[in-house]
């Protein structure tokens, strides 16, 4: 059968993660959770105090950042790997989360990181969310996704996510983490947020997972024999 490539996008906490994994599951396509390579970059970043606002710095860091992704089949999950030490877990932390979006609006490590995803999609059967992927990354994908939700379902759902891994964090800092990502990710100047003529926009508010889910995998059914 065909194979095409989904990008999903869109603001952060309203489930474009997961819900790339399960569509990805079910179709048997790989999942790139493109969020986890800018927050990798951004723990880097930290860890080496690397000056973000200084180019020959941050060029030399990303020389030396290796990202990928490993199954592990005991939490089932796709985990993120930079240079070779597992870092899925600190990457969620709330200390990567103040700083992400603004390593992620830096030129340089937008156009390294661009790459690498185009690499990982080029023979299709990819599932990718982020927030460039249609506009940007694969700009030709056969189909396109904008996730939606209100800001404060969004927060609850990314609180009780921290809340199992042990984070407890109150609701106000964890809506004002969102609403200072959301305005910077949407008005940076290089490749902001925004959906595409050409995507299919789905509010998660009101959705069951499992809605939202099926909802992605009927428009790809739709994109798949259209091919
Ligand atoms: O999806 P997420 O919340 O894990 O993303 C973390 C940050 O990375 C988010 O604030 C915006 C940035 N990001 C980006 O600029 N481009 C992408 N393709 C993915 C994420």
């Amino acid at each position: 059968m065909n194979k095409i490539n989904i990008a999903i996008d869109g603001l952060s906490g309203c489930g474009k993660s997961s819900t790339a994994k399960a569509v990805a599951k079910t179709l048997g396509y790989k999942f790139i959770d493109t969020g986890a390579m800018y927050r990798s970059v951004t723990l880097y970043m930290l860890d080496h105090q690397v000056d973000l606002h200084d180019s020959a710095q941050v060029n030399a860091a990303l020389e030396n950042i290796k990202i990928d992704f490993q199954y592990n089949p005991d939490t089932q999950k796709n985990e993120t790997f930079l240079n070779e030490q597992n870092v899925e877990e600190e990457i969620r932390s709330m200390r990567v989360a103040g700083h992400v979006s603004e390593v992620a609006a830096i030129k340089e490590v937008r156009v390294a990181m661009v790459r690498q995803q185009q690499q990982m999609g080029k023979d299709s059967g990819v599932v990718m969310d982020g927030r460039d992927i249609g506009s940007v990354v694969f700009p030709d994908a056969e189909l396109k996704v904008f996730m939606t939700a209100s800001t404060e379902v969004r927060a609850r759902r990314r609180q009780a996510e921290l809340a199992e891994k042990g984070q407890h964090v109150e609701l106000n800092e964890v809506i004002n983490n969102l609403e200072e990502r959301d305005r910077i990710d949407s008005t940076r100047k290089e490749s902001p947020l925004i959906k595409v003529e050409d995507a299919v926009e789905i509010d998660t508010s009101d959705l069951k997972f499992e809605d939202q889910v099926q909802k992605v995998l009927d428009l790809a059914q739709q994109r798949i024999e259209a091919e």
